[in-house]
């Protein structure tokens, strides 16, 4: 049995890229391995949330987490700030991280642009805490969508120089996990680049089917293809990636049969899109609003979930102090 370890960001509601990029990984991975999933909520402090956004967001992202299935029973669903050993984690780490190569990472420089007036230490070391989140339950696989790819390979790099600082083999060094697949970006609605909280291009699965429809029937397209078998243009793309995944095989092979003899009405794709997506997440949107109304229920999962994820957590940190020279006199 092997452990899984992965998390959200508390940063909004959770759209289909959050979902087909991880969450329904966690989910089919949940009953034949060890798994651990949480709520990223200390993460979430680099975009500087109130108090009152950030209890409610937590709340939404872990009734949304059970709302696609993530049993509490068997998988431990907890808060990242309710296990504070994963702050002191960090902090160890982080005297073996250097400057250079965290300025260097992808997304950090993807978030200094989103805001340009809050560019905190945090966001700067943002992939330590990530790796404390991993290797503190000692994971080896960690189910992710592909913008994660290279926080994951920092996280290696720490684990192995962990490793070799102490001459130790105490930390396994985690792989991304997509069932044997390439890990997948699911694009957002404005013709470029991935779906994502700050791009403002989600479909959330929280959306109301009327949001839905508005958001698809707006999505960028072109004039239409000119010439038969020709390429797709990225925004038409999208489209499709999306359909590819919530609906009907048919339904993508008659719309790209159309494309194809340039008989394609993107008004008929879209409505159809909007259609699958709706059907999709209309059960989801159901649960999650039957479970916010259940604090005792949350309650009791976020406890429940936060005693076996300090148990692990605690015993990673007394056994690396130990390693690195903290003893006892
Ligand atoms: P976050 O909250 O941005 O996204 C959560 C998960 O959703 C995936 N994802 C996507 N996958 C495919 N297509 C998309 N358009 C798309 N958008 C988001 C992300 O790859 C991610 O798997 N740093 C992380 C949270 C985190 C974490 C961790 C994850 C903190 N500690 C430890 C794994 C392990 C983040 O901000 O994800």
């Amino acid at each position: 049995m092997e452990t899984v370890v992965s998390g959200i960001r508390s940063t909004g509601n959770l759209h289909l890229g959050n979902y087909f990029g991880a969450l329904k990984n966690f989910i089919k991975m949940q009953h034949e391995n060890n798994c651990f999933f949480f709520i990223a909520d200390y993460h979430s402090l680099t975009t500087h949330p109130t108090p009152g956004n950030l209890h409610g967001s937590v709340k939404q992202v872990l009734a949304e987490y059970l709302a696609c299935g993530l049993d509490p029973e068997v998988a431990t669903l907890f808060l990242q700030s309710d296990v504070p050993e994963v702050a002191e984690l960090y902090l160890l780490l982080n005297m073996n991280a250097y400057i250079g190569e965290l300025e260097r990472t992808t997304s950090f420089k993807d978030k200094i642009r989103n805001q340009p007036d809050n560019v905190n230490a945090g966001l700067l070391t943002y992939p330590v805490l990530m790796a404390a989140d991993i290797i503190i339950h000692n994971a080896s696989k960690v189910p992710v969508g592909k913008d994660q790819e290279q926080n994951l390979e920092m996280a290696r790099k720490f684990a192995r120089r962990f490793n070799n600082m102490y001459k130790v083999k105490y930390f396994t060094e985690p792989q991304p996990y997509n069932f044997g697949e390439a890990l997948i970006k699911i694009p957002g609605l404005d013709g470029t680049g991935k779906m994502g909280k700050s791009e403002g291009n989600g479909i959330y699965l929280f959306d109301e089917p009327k949001i839905i429809q508005k958001k698809v029937m707006r999505a960028v397209t072109d004039s239409g293809p000119t010439k038969k078998n020709q390429k797709m243009p990225d925004p038409i793309q999208n489209l499709f990636t999306l359909m590819n995944i919530v609906s009907e095989n048919e339904t993508s092979e008659f719309f790209k049969e159309k494309y194809n003899n340039c008989e394609i009405r993107y008004g008929d794709l879209k409505k159809q899109l909007a259609e699958d997506i709706i059907n999709f997440t209309t059960p989801i949107r159901e649960n999650i609003l039957e479970i916010l109304s259940n604090d005792d229920y949350l309650r009791k999962v976020a406890k429940m979930g936060a005693e076996k994820a300090r148990a692990s957590a605690s015993k990673t940190v007394k056994e690396v102090r130990e390693i690195i020279g903290f003893k006892p006199f």
